[in-house]
């Protein structure tokens, strides 16, 4: 009966405000998961990212939906590491240029630390926890590639005209969202949640 497997399909908060990501997200599961917005289960607070660690602040952000609306739920954390500057900006790149933040303040500041530097190599990282039937799970994309020297393309947002990722030529703001899509860390991550969630058991 229509009834009984629209009830059965699994109930899952993404701990996001952006619509896009959600639909992206939405499209790529089969029918047995169905995922809520936080508005949907009327959260309008923002979650405090206090944690020194993108790890540490994906679990922040869906421990406490699930503590708070005792709903399953995953919540993402991206930063970019740059290898000479230790791994910065890392789990500050949304402010690493300072408040209010921009992207356009986070670029400036990144290419005057690389100023002069031969090593530009960096990752994007992003880290996924999925809060499920009690259990805690942990996914991670990683897209390594280079700082360029300055800006190049216009799609994209935040770092996407300085990084350009390994084997190719063009930076993330070069690239078409579906070739940015294939190979990006976020991207990464989120099939290695889908293909969990595709396996996992009624
Ligand atoms: P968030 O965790 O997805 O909000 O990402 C944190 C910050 O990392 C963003 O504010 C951006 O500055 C940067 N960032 C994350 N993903 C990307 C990306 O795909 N391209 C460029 N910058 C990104």
């Amino acid at each position: 009966m229509y009834f009984c497997a629209y009830s059965l399909r699994m109930k899952l908060v993404f701990a996001t405000n952006n619509p896009h990501k959600l639909e992206e997200v939405q499209q790529m599961l089969t029918g047995k998961v169905k995922l809520l917005s936080l508005k949907e289960i009327n959260c309008h607070e923002e979650v405090e990212e206090t944690s020194d660690t993108l790890e540490g602040n994906s679990k922040l952000k869906a421990d406490y939906i699930t503590n708070s609306y005792a709903f399953d739920c995953f919540a993402d954390d991206t930063g970019l590491e740059v290898e000479t500057l230790n791994g910065e900006p890392g789990v500050y790149s949304a402010r690493y240029g300072g408040e209010p933040r921009s992207a356009e303040k986070n670029i400036t500041k990144l290419l005057g630390q690389l100023n002069g530097a031969e090593n530009r190599k960096a990752q994007f990282r992003t880290v996924i926890t999925l809060n499920l039937e009690g259990k805690q799970y942990s996914f991670e994309g990683i897209c390594k590639g280079i700082i360029t020297k300055e800006n190049k393309g216009e799609g994209g947002f935040g770092y996407d005209p300085v990084f350009q990722p390994e084997g190719y030529t063009k930076t993330f703001a070069e690239l078409s969202s579906e070739e940015k899509n294939k190979i990006s860390h976020r991207g990464l991550a989120i099939r290695k949640l889908v293909a969990f969630l595709n396996e996992y058991p009624n």
